[in-house]
């Protein structure tokens, strides 16, 4: 295993490593989860179900409730059974008391926030883990960082707080690690035990014991160990790779409309050539990640990091241009009733963070149109302000449908849509219709 140069090698951990070996072996390792939120709650259930005393502590009191009344609160297949086999073996305590444990794992929001027109990284919650930790933490402990951060947090912000609250040294009397977290919403307990892991280790010490750890939890997924830096750009870049090539197309969907060709048909064809994959277009780019991570390299790197940053103007600016496209539609007649069919940020969730479908929403209704929304995945009558109608209600009330995302629900009862007028802005529809030889 070999670590990068910003990593310092102690010779003397050998003597504190092998316990914790031993201790993740016999699974007698406690481990505590910070966040039980998307990323943290699962987490918390996989090392639960693979056999160790795991706690899931969270500071928001409703999420401990419901989780100690027995019903997972996010939306994502199979995880209430998860939990409530975890919960059934005894190996997981929800609770909103942090107390001692020999690992801890940070899976706390990482949002942006707004600074003099900038966008920069909200660590605010990665702080205040850090300090809580610091008041329980133990000489041999190990922190692991599942969060995503800008470059440069693990050690230099996180462990310095640590250091600086509870006395200890960093690298002598506990140890860090950054393992950042790649799974897909819907799939989330598939990818937790198949994707491979980057481990980002502050020394031997806590490369070892991380990727231990992680691996009895891996079934597929293989762990590769590197510094924290580049664990924590390894993210970062991941996020920032897909949001290039979704901000390409949908500056093609621009383009292609200005030409009045058919965006789809075009990148249909261009993909027939062997080495041309391009990504298709959509309403924008939401979620907590990729519409979020990417700003955390321009935050240190303003000056290097143009193609990022444009990728990101060019992404956030589509849902106003569809706002645009759907004033044309609607003759800019504000009594029209515009359904947005999908409000959360990807197909098949309830997730609503940064969501494109949502903005376009709030736009129209800012505006003053009548926008009705239809997200099937959240049960409430009303989302962010946007009254939210099960599908045949929508489909009955609207002038306008603007199909945004290509939801089960949705792509299942298509044939609802016949005879009403659709703005589509992910080319079911339309290209159906269209069709390209060969297809
Ligand atoms: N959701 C995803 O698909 C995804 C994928 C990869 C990486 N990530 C990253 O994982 C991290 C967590 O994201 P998430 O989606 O799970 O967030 P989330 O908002 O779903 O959950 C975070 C939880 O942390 C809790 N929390 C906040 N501060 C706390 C504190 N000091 N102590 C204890 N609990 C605290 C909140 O109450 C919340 O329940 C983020 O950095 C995110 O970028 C998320």
């Amino acid at each position: 295993m070999k670590i990068k140069s910003n990593v310092k090698l102690y010779f003397s951990i050998h003597e504190r490593r092998e316990p914790m070996l031993d201790k993740i072996n016999n699974r007698k390792l406690s481990i505590t989860v910070i966040g039980m939120g998307y990323i943290g709650l699962p987490t918390a259930i996989t090392f639960a179900n693979a056999g160790f005393s795991v706690k899931g502590f969270d500071i928001n009191n409703e999420v401990i409730k419901m989780l100690k009344n027995g019903k997972v609160h996010i939306v994502e297949p199979d995880l209430q059974e998860a939990f409530e086999e975890a919960i059934n073996l005894g190996n997981l305590v929800p609770t909103n008391e942090l107390d001692k444990s020999d690992v801890f794992i940070i899976c706390v929001p990482t949002p942006f926030k707004e600074n003099e027109n900038k966008k920069i990284a909200d660590l605010s919650y990665v702080e205040s883990a850090a300090k809580m930790i610091s008041e329980y933490i133990e000489k041999g402990n190990l922190v692991i960082l599942e969060s995503t951060v800008p470059p440069m947090t693990t050690e230099e912000i996180m462990g310095k707080i640590i250091e600086e609250n509870s006395g200890l040294k960093l690298n002598e009397d506990f140890y860090v690690a950054h393992c950042p977290e790649r799974v897909l919403p819907g799939k989330i307990l598939y990818e937790l035990r198949n994707n491979d892991r980057i481990i980002g280790a502050s020394n031997n010490y806590s490369a070892e014991v991380t990727k231990k750890l992680y691996e009895t939890i891996l079934d597929k997924g293989k762990v590769y160990i590197t510094g924290t830096r580049t664990a924590e750009m390894c993210k970062l870049v991941e996020n920032t790779y897909r949001d290039i090539n979704i901000a390409f197309a949908n500056e093609l969907s621009i383009i292609a409309d200005k030409m009045d060709i058919n965006v789809f048909e075009l990148i249909e064809l261009a993909n027939k050539h062997p080495r041309v994959n391009i990504l298709k277009p959509g309403a924008g780019v939401g979620g907590h990640c990729l519409a979020v991570d990417p700003w955390f390299i321009v935050e240190k790197f303003p000056q290097e990091a143009r193609l990022i940053k444009t990728a990101r103007e060019i992404n956030d600016f589509k849902p106003e241009w569809i706002v645009k496209k759907i004033e044309e539609e609607a003759e800019h007649d504000k009594s029209k009733v515009i359904g947005i069919l999908g409000l959360s940020y990807k197909p098949n969730i309830d997730d609503l963070r940064e969501s494109p479908s949502l903005k376009i929403a709030k736009i129209l209704k800012s505006k003053g149109y009548n926008v009705l929304g239809c997200e099937p995945y959240i049960e409430k009558k009303e989302v962010d302000s946007i009254e939210n109608l099960p599908l045949n209600e929508i489909v009955e009330k609207a002038d306008l449908l603007v199909l945004t995302l290509a939801h089960n629900q949705f792509m299942e009862k298509l044939e609802m849509l016949k005879n009403k007028k659709v703005l589509d802005i992910i080319g079911i529809i339309e290209f159906e219709n269209i069709g390209v030889e060969g297809k």
